[in-house]
């Protein structure tokens, strides 16, 4: 029988400009440059151009691009007007993502072939993902939606319609720094469902529906809320026990594994070092965290993550787990303000660039992904009529 490649990995599915993953040495490059280089110097404008046009642009094509995304935030009626039965419902956020998303096949233009009108249609989806998230979030809150600003830029816009106030500047490099951060990573999970879903000739709304879907598992996108909550978790547990932060992490996380439970925020398919993401937002946490913020959640993260590393090695010393992008993106989210229920979102707001890219690749490649499988079933020789069966 053909050798099963389960969880596809190893497997090489595509040649692709966007992004490489070095798993051993622990690199990130997008669109040709170092994720530390990219991440905390760029603004999230020319991070999307870099991906759309396969270079940085210069000042006029920035401009341009910042301009058109902001004259296309706007949401439909019909979106809203979702939005506001799904708040009813308390619908979970990623959830209302995914068909808000959808809705958008109501506003947006039908790409034709053309790469320019593909390229517009990428756009027009990107500049809506902020508004969705934030009009949602305040809807749940009980809120007033907050109408967005086309005098701020693509993540200033999103801070200020979620919190509808000037955002600080610390807090938008933060927040910036992650969307450029996580924009883009190799061949992962949604960036897969989209690439599939494309390669079928469908459209590139169907692509980001399901490339949602596949983000919201835990096992994806859906870790760093579950992240911060142990932490917040040990620290109840320490302020009734009494224990310090280490010492009550370390019967916590010992608990946990015992019961084999994963740790959130830990392990990676591709990275067996550290993961480099979780080092760029660890920077940026430290420099939002020295500026402001709840600095003592902070150092408690830092302790937790100490133990957690250590048991992890204890328990499983054939593996080599280490610190994800989860983790610090958890605690630089919550710095800059979002509640846990906005993570998951706030990293499809961001990937939104990256499934973007892939899908317009990905069209240019045209070549369906229909991959094999080995059948391990029945083998009957006769069809049983539904009388003689027992
Ligand atoms: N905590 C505890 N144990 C873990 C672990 C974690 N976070 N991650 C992996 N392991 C263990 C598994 O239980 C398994 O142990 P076993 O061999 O004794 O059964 C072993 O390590 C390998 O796990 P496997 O599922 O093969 O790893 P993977 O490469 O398929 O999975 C993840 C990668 C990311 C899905 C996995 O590490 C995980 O679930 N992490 C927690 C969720 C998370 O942070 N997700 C965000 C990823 S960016």
């Amino acid at each position: 029988m053909e050798k099963i490649a389960h969880g596809l990995e190893g497997v090489v599915v595509a040649g692709t400009h966007l992004s490489h993953v070095d798993g051993e040495r622990g690199e990130l490059i997008i669109g040709g440059f170092a994720v530390d280089e990219l991440g905390p110097n760029a603004t999230f404008e020319e991070v999307l151009y870099l991906l759309w046009h396969g270079r940085l642009p210069r000042r006029n094509e920035v401009d341009d691009l910042a301009r058109a995304l902001a004259a296309q935030r706007s949401l439909p009626p019909a979106t809203l007007s979702f939005l506001r039965s799904a708040a009813e419902r308390n619908l979970a956020p990623m959830d209302a993502l995914r068909i808000a998303v959808g809705t958008l096949s109501l506003a947006v233009p039908q790409a034709n072939g053309r790469r320019e009108t593909q390229v517009a249609l990428a756009q027009s989806l990107v500049a809506r993902f902020p508004t969705i998230i934030a009009a949602y979030s305040r809807l749940l809150g009980g809120e007033a939606i907050v109408e967005p600003d086309a005098r701020l830029g693509h993540v200033a816009n999103y801070l200020y319609m979620l919190q509808g106030n000037r955002p600080d500047p610390d807090a938008v490099r933060a927040l910036e720094t992650y969307f450029n951060t996580v924009v883009d990573h190799g061949m992962n999970a949604s960036t897969f469902a989209a690439r599939v879903i494309i390669s079928t000739r469908s459209d590139m709304v169907s692509a980001l529906e399901g490339a949602i879907g596949a983000l919201k598992g835990p096992l994806h996108g859906g870790a760093p809320g579950p992240a911060l909550d142990m932490v917040f978790a040990i620290r109840e547990h320490a302020a009734s026990s009494g224990r310090i932060i280490e010492e009550e992490a370390e019967v916590w996380i010992r608990d946990a594994l015992a019961r084999d439970e994963r740790l959130m925020g830990f392990g990676h398919r591709v990275y067996k070092v550290r993961d480099p993401r979780a080092d760029v937002l660890g920077a940026a946490a430290t420099k939002l965290f020295t500026g402001a913020g709840d600095r003592q959640l902070y150092t408690d993260a830092r302790t937790v993550e100490k133990v957690a590393l250590r048991l992890l090695r204890e328990a499983k010393p054939e593996r080599r787990l280490d610190t994800n992008v989860e983790y610090y993106t958890a605690l630089l989210l919550h710095g800059i303000g979002l509640s846990t229920g906005l993570f998951s979102p706030t990293f499809a707001a961001a990937r939104a660039g990256g499934w973007t890219a892939h899908i317009l690749e990905q069209i240019k490649e045209d070549r369906i992904i229909r991959p094999s499988s080995a059948y391990i079933g029945e083998n009957h020789p006769r069809w049983s009529p539904l009388e003689g069966r027992i």
